[in-house]
């Protein structure tokens, strides 16, 4: 029988928000948080468990047919993915920070920086609009730390809480965009996989309503 394959967060922000929507839409899983994938057992899904920055990579390779992201990895991977939709959980927003202890007055501040992010694109744009040149350095994980290690004098990241700005001695100072999960699906999906996906969206957009 034809299955559906989605992939969400292994962990971190989405991870427990996307298993508690899977549960709302009545699919039965058992979330083992270090197994790579699992299997529903009264919905035909199978739900692999990925870094949520590799998400958009395995639904664009079919690897995953749909799959649970920040709008923000969609936004810097900037690919035409089909059957967005909004979920309603993990807002945040993708912010500049800078060191506590910084004297920051305004965005020209940033001018002649350097700034570790994990999302250049979007911060690269954030720039040109400002009318700012500043030195971007990408790196793929625990950008909060680049100011306490000398990489870098600003980051830009996701803050959600807060807590890892805090942890961190730094302090939010721009925001870039704001964003909240979203459900992506691989468009070249077979007609049982379209039928299915619409289920399972119909599904979603039943528990939306429910909380409105
Ligand atoms: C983001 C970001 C911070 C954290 C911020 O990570 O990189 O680590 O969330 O949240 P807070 O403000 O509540 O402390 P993400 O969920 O993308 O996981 P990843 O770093 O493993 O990709
Ligand atoms: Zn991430
Ligand atoms: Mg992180």
């Amino acid at each position: 029988m034809q299955k559906l394959r989605i992939a969400i967060q292994k962990s971190g922000r989405l991870h427990d928000d996307s298993i508690k929507l899977l549960k709302e839409c009545g699919i039965d899983i058992n979330n083992g948080v270090n197994k790579l994938k699992t299997e529903a057992s009264n919905f035909p899904l199978e739900v692999f468990f990925l870094r949520d920055d590799d998400i958009p990579q395995y639904v664009e390779d079919g690897v995953a047919d749909i799959g649970i992201v920040g709008e923000n990895v969609v936004l810097e991977k900037n690919r035409p993915f089909t059957a967005i939709e909004k979920l309603g959980f993990g807002k945040c927003r993708l912010s500049i920070a800078v060191a506590k202890t910084a004297d920051y007055k305004g965005v020209q501040d940033l001018q002649g920086q350097r700034i570790a992010t994990s999302y250049p694109v979007i911060v690269e744009k954030f720039l040109r609009d400002n009318n700012v040149q500043a030195d971007i350095h990408e790196i793929s994980g625990s950008v909060e730390i680049a100011p306490g290690i000398g990489l870098a004098e600003a980051i830009c990241d996701l803050v959600s809480s807060g807590s890892t700005l805090f942890m961190n001695g730094l302090k939010e100072v721009e925001t870039v965009l704001k964003s909240e999960a979203i459900l992506i699906a691989n468009g070249a999906l077979n007609e049982e996989q379209q039928v299915l996906l619409r289920k399972l969206q119909f599904r979603i957009q039943a528990v939306k309503k429910a909380k409105n």
